[in-house]
């Protein structure tokens, strides 16, 4: 099930420590109080199984409001290959319709460049390295609010 959780919330919080033991810590880095303040501004999505945040992603708006970054999807490793990174984008992607961002993108890093391809987001310049890593630029355009597309309708309960 995915749900929001809001900033500072007990399944914020939760979302936070996941996404530190996936995304940072194999690379020896944490988050700085500085980052996770900045998060305030952001939409937090978490998957969660008998309780448990499984896996978290956020939907940090741009500057002009009319498109969003997608940030920091991870999956508990127990819980891989079973669809839910692909429900946490859906999730966010209804809401980005909602608000009226119908332009989303991230920054894959490589080795996920296949799920993001499969969740419909396609490359859109040069790759680069962050943290050390390689990472491409990808995007995708969403339909208006209302709508439901191709790779949703797989996915939706
Ligand atoms: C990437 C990640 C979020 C995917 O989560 P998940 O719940 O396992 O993904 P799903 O089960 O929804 O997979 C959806 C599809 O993408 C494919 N896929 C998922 N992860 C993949 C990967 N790392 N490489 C290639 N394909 C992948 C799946 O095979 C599946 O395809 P299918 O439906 O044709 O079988 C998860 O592997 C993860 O947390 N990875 C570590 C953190 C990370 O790299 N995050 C991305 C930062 S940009």
């Amino acid at each position: 099930m995915v749900e929001r959780a809001p900033w500072g919330s007990l399944d914020y919080l939760a979302a936070v420590r996941l996404r530190r033991e996936v995304l940072r810590r194999p690379l020896g880095l944490d988050f700085s109080p500085e980052e996770l303040a900045a998060e305030a501004e952001a939409e937090h999505f978490v998957a969660k199984r008998d309780g448990l945040v499984i896996g978290a992603l956020f939907l940090m708006p741009d500057a002009q409001g009319r498109s969003a970054k997608l940030r920091q999807v991870c999956v508990d490793p127990r819980f891989r290959g079973e669809g839910i990174g692909l429900r946490l984008c859906a999730s966010a992607e209804a809401l980005a319709r909602e608000r009226g961002w119908l332009h989303l993108h991230l920054a894959a890093r490589a080795e996920a460049r296949a799920f993001w391809l499969r969740a419909g987001y396609q490359p859109c310049g040069a790759g680069f390295l962050d943290l050390g890593i390689p990472h491409l630029p990808m995007a995708k355009q969403l339909e208006g609010p209302g709508s439901v597309g191709a790779a949703d309708s797989r996915i939706l309960p």
